[in-house]
Protein backbone atom coordinates (compact mmCIF):
# COMPACT_ATOMS: atom_id res chain seq x y z
CA UNK A 1 0.00 0.00 0.00
CA UNK A 2 1.27 2.97 -1.07
CA UNK A 3 2.21 5.89 1.91
CA UNK A 4 0.69 9.35 1.27
CA UNK A 5 4.20 10.70 0.66
CA UNK A 6 4.28 7.91 -2.18
CA UNK A 7 1.14 8.74 -3.82
CA UNK A 8 2.19 12.43 -3.72
CA UNK A 9 5.40 11.28 -5.42
CA UNK A 10 3.75 9.48 -8.24
CA UNK A 11 0.91 11.93 -9.18
CA UNK A 12 4.06 14.44 -10.34
CA UNK A 13 5.60 11.66 -12.03
CA UNK A 14 2.54 11.34 -14.24
CA UNK A 15 2.30 11.77 -17.92
CA UNK A 16 -0.50 14.45 -18.46
CA UNK A 17 -2.31 15.38 -21.23
CA UNK A 18 -1.69 18.53 -23.33
CA UNK A 19 -2.15 22.13 -21.54
CA UNK A 20 -4.34 23.55 -24.10
CA UNK A 21 -6.71 20.62 -23.62
CA UNK A 22 -6.78 20.77 -19.74
CA UNK A 23 -7.50 24.81 -20.08
CA UNK A 24 -10.22 23.96 -22.08
CA UNK A 25 -12.24 21.37 -19.95
CA UNK A 26 -11.45 23.67 -16.76
CA UNK A 27 -13.69 26.08 -18.37
CA UNK A 28 -16.30 24.27 -19.60
CA UNK A 29 -16.18 22.85 -15.67
CA UNK A 30 -18.00 25.57 -14.15
CA UNK A 31 -20.91 25.75 -16.93
CA UNK A 32 -21.40 22.43 -15.66
CA UNK A 33 -21.56 22.61 -12.09
CA UNK A 34 -23.91 25.52 -12.57
CA UNK A 35 -26.05 23.69 -14.50
CA UNK A 36 -26.18 20.94 -12.20
CA UNK A 37 -27.31 23.09 -9.38
CA UNK A 38 -29.87 24.57 -11.15
CA UNK A 39 -31.49 21.47 -11.52
CA UNK A 40 -31.17 19.89 -7.81
CA UNK A 41 -34.76 19.94 -7.75
CA UNK A 42 -35.65 18.64 -10.87
CA UNK A 43 -33.04 15.94 -9.67
CA UNK A 44 -34.49 14.95 -6.67
CA UNK A 45 -38.01 14.81 -7.93
CA UNK A 46 -36.72 12.35 -10.54
CA UNK A 47 -34.92 10.29 -8.33
CA UNK A 48 -38.03 10.14 -5.98
CA UNK A 49 -39.95 8.69 -9.39
CA UNK A 50 -37.20 5.68 -9.35
CA UNK A 51 -37.43 5.27 -5.77
CA UNK A 52 -41.00 4.47 -5.74
CA UNK A 53 -40.39 1.33 -7.91
CA UNK A 54 -39.92 -1.67 -5.61
CA UNK A 55 -37.58 -3.32 -7.51
CA UNK A 56 -36.25 -5.95 -4.83
CA UNK A 57 -34.30 -8.80 -6.58
CA UNK A 58 -34.48 -10.83 -3.44
CA UNK A 59 -38.42 -11.67 -4.39
CA UNK A 60 -38.90 -12.30 -7.69
CA UNK A 61 -42.41 -14.07 -7.94
CA UNK A 62 -43.64 -10.49 -6.27
CA UNK A 63 -41.20 -7.90 -7.55
CA UNK A 64 -40.12 -9.80 -11.25
CA UNK A 65 -42.37 -6.41 -12.82
CA UNK A 66 -41.18 -3.85 -10.61
CA UNK A 67 -37.19 -4.73 -11.53
CA UNK A 68 -38.19 -4.36 -15.11
CA UNK A 69 -40.17 -0.95 -14.58
CA UNK A 70 -36.80 -0.10 -12.70
CA UNK A 71 -34.25 -1.14 -15.88
CA UNK A 72 -36.09 0.22 -18.05
CA UNK A 73 -36.88 3.61 -16.23
CA UNK A 74 -33.26 3.69 -15.84
CA UNK A 75 -32.95 3.14 -19.61
CA UNK A 76 -34.69 6.08 -20.40
CA UNK A 77 -32.57 8.09 -17.94
CA UNK A 78 -29.85 7.29 -19.61
CA UNK A 79 -31.15 8.10 -23.37
CA UNK A 80 -32.48 11.61 -22.23
CA UNK A 81 -29.32 12.46 -20.48
CA UNK A 82 -27.44 11.86 -24.39
CA UNK A 83 -25.98 8.65 -23.65
CA UNK A 84 -26.62 6.51 -26.57
CA UNK A 85 -26.86 2.71 -27.65
CA UNK A 86 -28.58 2.24 -24.52
CA UNK A 87 -30.07 -1.67 -24.08
CA UNK A 88 -31.27 -3.79 -21.69
CA UNK A 89 -28.83 -6.45 -21.82
CA UNK A 90 -30.80 -10.03 -21.24
CA UNK A 91 -28.88 -12.63 -18.53
CA UNK A 92 -30.88 -15.67 -17.54
CA UNK A 93 -31.61 -13.41 -14.38
CA UNK A 94 -32.01 -9.54 -14.30
CA UNK A 95 -31.44 -7.33 -17.35
CA UNK A 96 -28.16 -4.87 -17.21
CA UNK A 97 -28.71 -1.65 -18.41
CA UNK A 98 -25.69 -0.86 -20.49
CA UNK A 99 -25.53 2.34 -22.48
CA UNK A 100 -22.11 4.34 -23.82
CA UNK A 101 -21.03 7.79 -25.59
CA UNK A 102 -18.00 7.09 -27.02
CA UNK A 103 -16.70 10.54 -28.35
CA UNK A 104 -14.11 12.01 -27.25
CA UNK A 105 -11.07 10.12 -29.12
CA UNK A 106 -9.08 7.73 -28.27
CA UNK A 107 -6.61 9.70 -26.43
CA UNK A 108 -9.14 10.39 -23.87
CA UNK A 109 -9.75 7.88 -21.31
CA UNK A 110 -12.42 5.48 -21.35
CA UNK A 111 -14.74 5.31 -17.75
CA UNK A 112 -16.98 2.23 -17.11
CA UNK A 113 -19.85 2.83 -14.90
CA UNK A 114 -21.12 0.23 -12.89
CA UNK A 115 -24.20 0.37 -10.03
CA UNK A 116 -27.19 -1.44 -8.96
CA UNK A 117 -30.38 -0.72 -9.47
CA UNK A 118 -31.95 -3.61 -7.35
CA UNK A 119 -32.79 -3.25 -3.83
CA UNK A 120 -32.60 -5.27 -0.93
CA UNK A 121 -35.86 -6.10 0.83
CA UNK A 122 -37.72 -3.61 3.06
CA UNK A 123 -38.75 -5.87 5.67
CA UNK A 124 -39.95 -6.06 8.79
CA UNK A 125 -42.41 -3.19 7.20
CA UNK A 126 -43.51 -2.02 10.68
CA UNK A 127 -40.14 -0.47 11.55
CA UNK A 128 -40.00 1.81 8.99
CA UNK A 129 -41.48 5.69 9.63
CA UNK A 130 -42.45 6.52 6.62
CA UNK A 131 -43.02 3.52 3.90
CA UNK A 132 -39.93 2.26 2.06
CA UNK A 133 -41.22 3.19 -1.28
CA UNK A 134 -42.73 6.34 -0.48
CA UNK A 135 -40.05 8.31 -0.64
CA UNK A 136 -40.26 11.24 1.77
CA UNK A 137 -37.81 14.12 2.48
CA UNK A 138 -37.06 14.80 6.10
CA UNK A 139 -34.40 16.76 7.96
CA UNK A 140 -32.67 17.00 4.49
CA UNK A 141 -32.24 13.30 4.26
CA UNK A 142 -34.25 11.40 1.82
CA UNK A 143 -35.99 8.03 3.23
CA UNK A 144 -36.65 5.13 1.13
CA UNK A 145 -35.40 1.48 0.12
CA UNK A 146 -32.33 2.03 -2.57
CA UNK A 147 -31.75 5.87 -1.61
CA UNK A 148 -27.98 5.33 -0.47
CA UNK A 149 -27.93 1.48 -1.93
CA UNK A 150 -27.62 2.66 -4.68
CA UNK A 151 -30.32 4.08 -6.87
CA UNK A 152 -29.31 7.64 -5.48
CA UNK A 153 -25.48 7.27 -5.84
CA UNK A 154 -26.95 6.04 -9.91
CA UNK A 155 -28.46 8.56 -10.60
CA UNK A 156 -26.09 10.89 -9.23
CA UNK A 157 -23.46 9.30 -11.98
CA UNK A 158 -26.03 9.78 -14.24
CA UNK A 159 -27.09 13.24 -13.71
CA UNK A 160 -22.86 13.97 -14.02
CA UNK A 161 -23.01 13.08 -17.26
CA UNK A 162 -26.18 14.64 -17.97
CA UNK A 163 -24.55 18.08 -16.96
CA UNK A 164 -21.47 18.00 -19.33
CA UNK A 165 -23.84 16.63 -22.11
CA UNK A 166 -26.45 19.43 -22.00
CA UNK A 167 -24.01 22.41 -21.49
CA UNK A 168 -20.82 21.10 -23.74
CA UNK A 169 -22.75 18.94 -25.65
CA UNK A 170 -19.77 16.51 -25.19
CA UNK A 171 -17.78 14.38 -22.45
CA UNK A 172 -14.52 15.14 -21.70
CA UNK A 173 -13.82 10.89 -21.41
CA UNK A 174 -15.54 8.14 -23.39
CA UNK A 175 -18.07 6.40 -20.88
CA UNK A 176 -19.58 2.92 -20.98
CA UNK A 177 -22.51 2.16 -18.12
CA UNK A 178 -23.01 -1.11 -16.88
CA UNK A 179 -26.14 -1.56 -14.21
CA UNK A 180 -26.80 -4.36 -12.49
CA UNK A 181 -30.25 -5.72 -11.06
CA UNK A 182 -29.16 -8.84 -9.21
CA UNK A 183 -26.28 -7.17 -7.17
CA UNK A 184 -28.49 -7.98 -3.62
CA UNK A 185 -28.70 -11.38 -4.47
CA UNK A 186 -24.91 -11.92 -5.09
CA UNK A 187 -24.66 -10.88 -8.97
CA UNK A 188 -25.46 -14.83 -10.31
CA UNK A 189 -25.03 -14.22 -13.62
CA UNK A 190 -22.50 -11.37 -13.91
CA UNK A 191 -19.29 -12.76 -14.22
CA UNK A 192 -20.38 -14.93 -17.59
CA UNK A 193 -21.84 -11.11 -18.60
CA UNK A 194 -18.74 -9.54 -18.40
CA UNK A 195 -16.66 -12.99 -19.99
CA UNK A 196 -19.17 -12.79 -22.61
CA UNK A 197 -19.06 -8.83 -23.47
CA UNK A 198 -15.29 -8.50 -22.33
CA UNK A 199 -14.58 -6.55 -26.07
CA UNK A 200 -17.74 -4.25 -25.52
CA UNK A 201 -16.83 -3.13 -21.70
CA UNK A 202 -12.55 -2.80 -22.25
CA UNK A 203 -12.00 0.56 -20.68
CA UNK A 204 -9.52 1.91 -18.70
CA UNK A 205 -10.89 2.18 -15.37
CA UNK A 206 -13.85 2.12 -13.26
CA UNK A 207 -16.28 4.12 -11.34
CA UNK A 208 -18.74 2.91 -8.70
CA UNK A 209 -20.39 4.62 -6.71
CA UNK A 210 -21.90 2.37 -4.07
CA UNK A 211 -19.53 3.41 -0.95
CA UNK A 212 -19.70 5.35 1.75
CA UNK A 213 -18.11 8.67 3.00
CA UNK A 214 -16.33 9.33 6.55
CA UNK A 215 -18.67 11.29 7.82
CA UNK A 216 -21.28 13.40 6.68
CA UNK A 217 -18.75 16.05 5.12
CA UNK A 218 -15.95 14.25 4.97
CA UNK A 219 -15.37 12.32 1.52
CA UNK A 220 -13.69 9.42 1.01
CA UNK A 221 -12.22 6.83 -1.34
CA UNK A 222 -12.37 3.64 -0.61
CA UNK A 223 -9.53 1.27 -1.98
CA UNK A 224 -10.04 -1.68 0.16
CA UNK A 225 -12.85 -4.52 -0.07
CA UNK A 226 -13.86 -7.47 1.53
CA UNK A 227 -15.34 -10.63 -0.61
CA UNK A 228 -18.05 -12.85 0.80
CA UNK A 229 -18.75 -16.68 0.55
CA UNK A 230 -21.95 -17.59 1.96
CA UNK A 231 -23.26 -20.90 2.65
CA UNK A 232 -26.24 -22.89 4.12
CA UNK A 233 -26.01 -26.21 6.34
CA UNK A 234 -28.63 -28.74 6.25
CA UNK A 235 -28.17 -31.18 9.42
CA UNK A 236 -31.22 -34.58 9.05
CA UNK A 237 -31.27 -36.88 12.56
CA UNK A 238 -34.02 -38.88 12.69
CA UNK A 239 -36.79 -39.37 10.19
CA UNK A 240 -39.20 -37.28 12.21
CA UNK A 241 -39.77 -35.39 15.70
CA UNK A 242 -38.62 -37.66 18.38
CA UNK A 243 -39.92 -37.45 22.11
CA UNK A 244 -37.27 -36.05 24.27
CA UNK A 245 -38.06 -38.30 26.78
CA UNK A 246 -38.73 -41.29 25.03
CA UNK A 247 -35.40 -40.78 22.69
CA UNK A 248 -33.43 -38.50 24.60
CA UNK A 249 -29.90 -39.58 25.31
CA UNK A 250 -29.63 -42.13 22.98
CA UNK A 251 -29.03 -40.10 19.80
CA UNK A 252 -26.91 -36.94 18.34
CA UNK A 253 -30.00 -34.14 18.58
CA UNK A 254 -29.26 -32.60 15.56
CA UNK A 255 -29.51 -28.99 17.17
CA UNK A 256 -26.74 -30.09 19.63
CA UNK A 257 -24.65 -31.69 16.20
CA UNK A 258 -24.79 -28.29 14.27
CA UNK A 259 -23.74 -25.55 17.37
CA UNK A 260 -20.91 -27.89 18.42
CA UNK A 261 -19.82 -28.57 14.86
CA UNK A 262 -20.35 -24.52 13.89
CA UNK A 263 -18.88 -23.70 17.97
CA UNK A 264 -15.68 -25.32 16.34
CA UNK A 265 -15.27 -22.72 12.84
CA UNK A 266 -13.48 -20.49 15.22
CA UNK A 267 -11.12 -20.80 18.43
CA UNK A 268 -12.72 -19.54 21.48
CA UNK A 269 -9.79 -17.71 22.73
CA UNK A 270 -8.06 -16.08 19.96
CA UNK A 271 -11.00 -15.56 17.82
CA UNK A 272 -9.00 -17.09 15.26
CA UNK A 273 -10.83 -18.92 12.19
CA UNK A 274 -9.70 -22.31 12.37
CA UNK A 275 -10.49 -23.78 9.03
CA UNK A 276 -6.73 -24.63 7.16
CA UNK A 277 -5.65 -22.25 4.62
CA UNK A 278 -7.86 -19.45 6.01
CA UNK A 279 -5.29 -16.67 6.81
CA UNK A 280 -2.92 -17.69 4.13
CA UNK A 281 -1.67 -14.58 2.16
CA UNK A 282 -3.80 -12.37 4.77
CA UNK A 283 -1.14 -9.46 5.97
CA UNK A 284 -2.17 -6.09 7.17
CA UNK A 285 1.15 -3.78 6.34
CA UNK A 286 2.23 -1.71 9.39
CA UNK A 287 1.54 1.37 5.95
CA UNK A 288 -2.31 -0.08 6.78
CA UNK A 289 -2.28 0.09 10.48
CA UNK A 290 -1.45 3.58 10.46
CA UNK A 291 -3.47 4.67 7.76
CA UNK A 292 -6.49 2.78 9.85
CA UNK A 293 -5.73 4.38 12.80
CA UNK A 294 -6.18 8.19 11.79
CA UNK A 295 -9.20 7.00 9.54
CA UNK A 296 -11.07 4.16 11.31
CA UNK A 297 -13.56 4.10 13.84
CA UNK A 298 -11.87 4.38 17.21
CA UNK A 299 -12.99 1.12 20.42
CA UNK A 300 -15.63 3.45 21.71
CA UNK A 301 -16.87 4.71 18.45
CA UNK A 302 -17.87 1.26 17.26
CA UNK A 303 -19.55 0.24 20.60
CA UNK A 304 -21.64 3.20 20.18
CA UNK A 305 -22.65 2.54 16.80
CA UNK A 306 -23.87 -1.05 17.28
CA UNK A 307 -25.22 -0.42 20.80
CA UNK A 308 -22.90 -2.95 22.56
CA UNK A 309 -20.81 -2.59 25.52
CA UNK A 310 -17.55 -4.45 24.63
CA UNK A 311 -16.47 -5.65 21.45
CA UNK A 312 -14.69 -8.88 20.66
CA UNK A 313 -12.96 -10.39 17.70
CA UNK A 314 -9.79 -11.59 16.67
CA UNK A 315 -6.81 -11.21 19.01
CA UNK A 316 -3.91 -8.81 18.03
CA UNK A 317 -6.29 -6.69 16.52
CA UNK A 318 -8.25 -2.99 16.68
CA UNK A 319 -11.94 -3.00 16.09
CA UNK A 320 -11.46 -1.56 12.82
CA UNK A 321 -9.18 -3.75 11.63
CA UNK A 322 -11.02 -6.46 12.48
CA UNK A 323 -14.28 -5.36 10.62
CA UNK A 324 -11.84 -3.99 7.45
CA UNK A 325 -8.65 -5.57 7.03
CA UNK A 326 -9.21 -8.95 8.52
CA UNK A 327 -11.58 -11.94 7.51
CA UNK A 328 -14.39 -12.85 9.42
CA UNK A 329 -16.79 -16.31 9.92
CA UNK A 330 -20.25 -15.71 10.69
CA UNK A 331 -23.03 -17.56 11.80
CA UNK A 332 -25.74 -15.00 9.68
CA UNK A 333 -28.94 -17.81 10.88
CA UNK A 334 -29.27 -20.67 12.60
CA UNK A 335 -32.65 -22.48 13.12
CA UNK A 336 -34.46 -26.04 14.01
CA UNK A 337 -36.44 -27.38 16.45
CA UNK A 338 -39.48 -25.62 18.33
CA UNK A 339 -40.23 -22.22 17.88
CA UNK A 340 -43.15 -21.23 19.16
CA UNK A 341 -44.96 -20.20 22.81
CA UNK A 342 -44.23 -22.21 25.71
CA UNK A 343 -42.30 -25.66 25.85
CA UNK A 344 -42.42 -28.38 24.03
CA UNK A 345 -40.29 -31.41 24.76
CA UNK A 346 -38.80 -32.61 21.05
CA UNK A 347 -35.64 -33.60 19.48
CA UNK A 348 -36.02 -32.14 16.40
CA UNK A 349 -35.49 -33.76 12.87
CA UNK A 350 -33.41 -31.33 11.60
CA UNK A 351 -31.25 -28.38 11.60
CA UNK A 352 -30.08 -25.41 9.87
CA UNK A 353 -28.07 -22.56 9.20
CA UNK A 354 -26.74 -19.99 7.11
CA UNK A 355 -22.71 -19.01 7.62
CA UNK A 356 -21.04 -16.59 5.41
CA UNK A 357 -16.87 -15.40 5.81
CA UNK A 358 -15.77 -12.18 4.80
CA UNK A 359 -12.48 -12.64 2.78
CA UNK A 360 -9.75 -10.03 1.74
CA UNK A 361 -7.65 -9.39 -1.02
CA UNK A 362 -5.12 -12.07 -1.94
CA UNK A 363 -7.29 -14.96 -0.17
CA UNK A 364 -8.05 -17.72 -2.74
CA UNK A 365 -12.44 -17.81 -2.29
CA UNK A 366 -12.14 -21.46 -4.32
CA UNK A 367 -10.02 -22.61 -1.95
CA UNK A 368 -10.84 -21.30 1.44
CA UNK A 369 -14.62 -22.29 0.11
CA UNK A 370 -13.28 -25.90 -0.47
CA UNK A 371 -11.64 -26.64 2.59
CA UNK A 372 -14.23 -24.90 4.58
CA UNK A 373 -16.76 -27.93 3.81
CA UNK A 374 -14.20 -29.98 4.25
CA UNK A 375 -13.52 -29.17 7.86
CA UNK A 376 -17.00 -28.44 8.50
CA UNK A 377 -18.08 -31.96 7.79
CA UNK A 378 -15.53 -33.71 9.96
CA UNK A 379 -16.84 -31.89 12.98
CA UNK A 380 -20.24 -33.23 13.31
CA UNK A 381 -21.43 -35.89 16.01
CA UNK A 382 -21.91 -39.48 14.86
CA UNK A 383 -25.76 -40.33 12.95
CA UNK A 384 -26.45 -36.97 11.42
CA UNK A 385 -26.41 -36.42 7.88
CA UNK A 386 -25.16 -32.47 6.58
CA UNK A 387 -25.22 -30.98 3.32
CA UNK A 388 -23.54 -27.85 3.07
CA UNK A 389 -24.71 -25.67 -0.19
CA UNK A 390 -22.49 -22.26 -1.30
CA UNK A 391 -25.28 -19.78 -1.92
CA UNK A 392 -22.92 -17.29 -3.45
CA UNK A 393 -19.09 -16.82 -3.78
CA UNK A 394 -16.95 -13.19 -4.55
CA UNK A 395 -13.49 -11.86 -4.07
CA UNK A 396 -11.92 -9.19 -2.16
CA UNK A 397 -10.04 -6.71 -3.79
CA UNK A 398 -7.47 -3.48 -3.19
CA UNK A 399 -7.40 -0.26 -5.26
CA UNK A 400 -3.54 1.02 -5.75
CA UNK A 401 -4.00 4.35 -3.96
CA UNK A 402 -1.05 5.75 -6.44
CA UNK A 403 -3.50 4.84 -9.66
CA UNK A 404 -4.41 8.51 -11.78
CA UNK A 405 -7.50 7.90 -11.68
CA UNK A 406 -7.69 7.80 -7.46
CA UNK A 407 -5.75 10.90 -7.86
CA UNK A 408 -8.63 12.34 -10.00
CA UNK A 409 -10.93 11.51 -7.89
CA UNK A 410 -9.46 13.04 -5.12
CA UNK A 411 -8.90 16.42 -6.85
CA UNK A 412 -12.25 16.07 -7.89
CA UNK A 413 -13.72 15.55 -3.87
CA UNK A 414 -11.72 18.49 -3.10
CA UNK A 415 -12.95 20.60 -6.00
CA UNK A 416 -17.22 19.49 -4.65
CA UNK A 417 -16.33 19.38 -0.49
CA UNK A 418 -13.62 21.97 -0.01
CA UNK A 419 -11.87 18.98 1.45
CA UNK A 420 -9.50 16.52 1.31
CA UNK A 421 -10.72 12.69 1.18
CA UNK A 422 -9.50 9.91 3.28
CA UNK A 423 -9.15 6.52 2.12
CA UNK A 424 -11.12 3.83 3.46
CA UNK A 425 -10.93 -0.22 3.45
CA UNK A 426 -14.37 -1.13 3.56
CA UNK A 427 -15.87 -4.64 5.25
CA UNK A 428 -18.89 -4.56 3.19
CA UNK A 429 -18.27 -6.22 -0.41
CA UNK A 430 -18.77 -5.00 -3.98
CA UNK A 431 -17.41 -8.45 -5.94
CA UNK A 432 -17.23 -6.97 -9.15
CA UNK A 433 -14.41 -5.11 -8.68
CA UNK A 434 -12.13 -8.19 -8.61
CA UNK A 435 -14.23 -9.55 -11.58
CA UNK A 436 -12.89 -6.67 -13.35
CA UNK A 437 -9.79 -6.44 -12.33
CA UNK A 438 -9.36 -10.14 -13.56
CA UNK A 439 -11.11 -9.90 -16.82
CA UNK A 440 -11.03 -6.35 -18.27
CA UNK A 441 -7.52 -6.26 -16.37
CA UNK A 442 -8.70 -2.69 -15.18
CA UNK A 443 -8.71 -0.75 -11.56
CA UNK A 444 -11.94 0.58 -10.43
CA UNK A 445 -12.19 4.07 -8.08
CA UNK A 446 -14.65 3.71 -5.59
CA UNK A 447 -15.88 7.45 -4.94
CA UNK A 448 -19.08 7.00 -3.06
CA UNK A 449 -21.59 9.23 -1.11
CA UNK A 450 -23.60 7.28 0.99
CA UNK A 451 -22.84 6.90 5.05
CA UNK A 452 -22.38 4.11 6.97
CA UNK A 453 -24.97 5.69 9.35
CA UNK A 454 -28.03 5.34 6.66
CA UNK A 455 -29.43 2.00 7.52
CA UNK A 456 -28.42 0.33 3.85
CA UNK A 457 -30.22 -3.36 4.05
CA UNK A 458 -32.09 -1.81 7.63
CA UNK A 459 -35.45 0.06 8.08
CA UNK A 460 -35.53 3.55 7.42
CA UNK A 461 -32.70 3.39 4.93
CA UNK A 462 -31.94 7.29 4.08
CA UNK A 463 -29.46 9.19 1.98
CA UNK A 464 -28.14 12.89 2.72
CA UNK A 465 -29.73 15.08 0.24
CA UNK A 466 -26.40 17.75 0.22
CA UNK A 467 -24.59 14.65 -0.80
CA UNK A 468 -27.09 13.25 -3.28
CA UNK A 469 -26.06 17.09 -5.03
CA UNK A 470 -22.30 17.49 -4.10
CA UNK A 471 -21.79 13.71 -5.36
CA UNK A 472 -23.26 14.62 -8.69
CA UNK A 473 -21.12 17.31 -9.03
CA UNK A 474 -18.01 15.24 -7.62
CA UNK A 475 -18.52 13.04 -10.31
CA UNK A 476 -19.13 15.49 -13.04
CA UNK A 477 -15.78 17.08 -11.97
CA UNK A 478 -14.23 13.32 -12.29
CA UNK A 479 -14.92 13.57 -15.80
CA UNK A 480 -12.97 16.32 -16.08
CA UNK A 481 -9.95 15.38 -13.89
CA UNK A 482 -9.63 11.81 -14.97
CA UNK A 483 -9.69 13.24 -18.37
CA UNK A 484 -6.26 15.57 -17.80
CA UNK A 485 -4.52 11.87 -17.14
CA UNK A 486 -3.35 9.31 -19.56
CA UNK A 487 -4.57 6.27 -18.20
N1 LIG B 1 -23.19 -1.20 -1.46
C1 LIG B 1 -23.00 -2.43 -0.76
C2 LIG B 1 -21.54 -2.66 -0.41
C3 LIG B 1 -21.12 -1.80 0.74
C4 LIG B 1 -21.49 -2.16 2.02
C5 LIG B 1 -20.43 -0.63 0.54
C6 LIG B 1 -21.17 -1.34 3.08
C7 LIG B 1 -20.12 0.19 1.59
C8 LIG B 1 -20.51 -0.15 2.86
C9 LIG B 1 -23.55 -3.56 -1.61
O1 LIG B 1 -24.79 -3.24 -2.19
C10 LIG B 1 -23.80 -4.75 -0.72
O2 LIG B 1 -24.70 -4.72 0.06
N2 LIG B 1 -23.01 -5.81 -0.88
C11 LIG B 1 -23.26 -7.06 -0.26
C12 LIG B 1 -22.64 -8.09 -1.16
C13 LIG B 1 -23.35 -9.39 -1.28
C14 LIG B 1 -24.81 -9.33 -1.50
C15 LIG B 1 -22.64 -10.26 -2.32
C16 LIG B 1 -22.63 -7.13 1.12
O3 LIG B 1 -21.60 -6.47 1.38
O4 LIG B 1 -23.18 -7.83 1.96
MN1 LIG C 1 -24.80 -1.36 -3.05
MN1 LIG D 1 -26.38 -3.46 -0.60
Amino acid sequence: MASMAGVAAAVGNQLKRPARLQRSIAMADDAVISYVKAHEQENLTELFEFLRIPSVSAQPAKHGKDIERAASMLASMMRSAGVENVELVKTPGNAIVYGDWLHAGPNAPTVLLYGHYDVQPPEPLDLWTTPAFEPTLRDGRIYARGSTDDKGQVHAQIKAIEAHLKTTGKLPINVKFFYEGEEEVGSKNLDEAIEAHKQRLACDVVLISDTAQKGENDPAITYSLRGLIYFQVDVTGPNSDLHSGTWGGALANPNEALVQALAKVKDAKTGKVKIPGFYDNVKVTPAERAALKKSGMSEAALKKAMGITALWGEKGYTGSERTTLRPTFEINGIYGGYQGDGAKTVIPSHAHAKVSMRLVAGQDASKIQKNFVKFLKTQFLPGVDVKVTQLSQGYGAKVPLDHPAVQAAARALQQAYGKKPYYLAEGGSIPVVATFQKVLGVDTVLMGFGGHDENAHAPNEFFRVANYHRGTQAVARFFSEVAKERL
